[in-house]
């Protein structure tokens, strides 16, 4: 794999192989000194064009974890305000020879264009309301942690679909693994192609405890220009997954920031349910297998040092 710009990128045996290989990574964040050599040398540039807290700073500590050298590149306080195009900014930072570029960014496919301007291998860590392929790795890598696998695992992916890159990797990945999905919210937060995607659509929480996996998604209101709900408090009411809806033995996700008091309670976040700190913690060991993949790939013939036992 040279580059990951999308989950379709991965079958499931490619996928099972990067969650082996985070699994064999989680040794390295045990150690008295966190590191293993595997990406010695090799130069790592991070170009966010939108915030973000768990994923930049766990590609920032995968790359550091596996020895490379790390450049971060965030929009503002760049030329980017100052009007330098992605073309030209991808093709500034490439003079200083990245081998890999992380990128997120507003623009739906902009990680797509990026391999005519630089030879970096390319991964997607979130393009609008596109994709998010990392997420969706550390997502199954933490079920199957907690689960063994995931056939004929029911999840539920509830809320704010429609603008959710999150959601639109994760049904794929899901699927890929053997897990069914089953898709809720507000119709108006619905994709128009969710019929088409292999998944059940409800409008309703009723049912909701047929589910194994309760997924909360975040309302997105950045990324909303019209009113798609009368009000928060109004769609909280009808679709908040809370501890009066949550069963005790549905294990609960979301991909963070939650905003407490609207799709989720304070209570179910902070329950033994709640899988959403492990989903941070897996976020790093899978960022590694990620580097190590796309890196392992474009210097075919050039064995990369295994990780060292502890
Ligand atoms: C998500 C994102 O930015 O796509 N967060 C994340 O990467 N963990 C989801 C969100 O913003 O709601």
């Amino acid at each position: 794999m040279k580059h990951l710009l999308s989950i379709g990128d991965l079958d499931r045996a490619g996928i099972e192989r990067i969650c082996d290989r985070a699994a064999a990574f989680e040794s390295v964040g045990g150690q008295d000194i966190k590191k293993v050599p595997a990406l010695r040398g090799r130069t790592v540039l991070n170009l966010f064009y939108e915030s973000s807290t768990r994923t930049r700073s766990s590609f920032e500590l995968a790359a550091k974890r596996l020895s490379a050298d790390v450049v971060n590149f965030v929009a503002s306080g760049s030329s980017v305000e100052k009007g330098e195009s992605l073309k030209d900014t991808v093709l500034t930072l490439s003079a200083h020879r990245p081998d890999v570029i992380v990128i997120r960014c507003p623009w739906a496919g902009g990680p797509e264009l990026l391999p005519r301007w630089t030879d970096a291998a390319i991964i997607n860590a979130g393009d609008g309301k596109h994709e998010h392929p990392t997420q969706a790795l550390l997502d199954v890598y933490t079920l199957r942690r907690r689960l063994g696998n995931l056939d004929g695992v029911k999840i539920w992916i509830v809320g704010d679909v429609l603008h959710s890159r999150v959601a639109r990797s994760g049904i794929v990945a899901f699927q890929q693994m053997g897990a069914s999905v089953t898709l809720a919210g507000p119709p108006t937060l619905m994709p128009r192609e969710a019929e088409s995607l292999g998944v059940e659509v409800r409008t309703t929480l009723d049912g909701l405890r047929e589910a194994d996996v309760v997924y909360a998604l975040r309302m997105q209101h950045e990324r909303m220009d019209d009113a798609f709900v009368p009000s928060l408090r109004e769609y909280a009411s009808v679709y908040q997954v809370n501890a009066r809806r949550l069963g005790a033995r549905q294990l609960l996700m979301h991909p963070g920031p939650v905003n407490r008091g609207v799709e989720l309670s304070g209570d179910v976040v902070d329950s033994p349910q709640s899988l959403i700190l492990e989903q941070v913690a897996a976020g790093v060991v899978v960022r590694m297998a990620v580097l190590y993949e796309v890196l392992a790939a474009s210097r075919s013939g050039d064995p990369i040092t295994e990780p060292q036992p502890a």
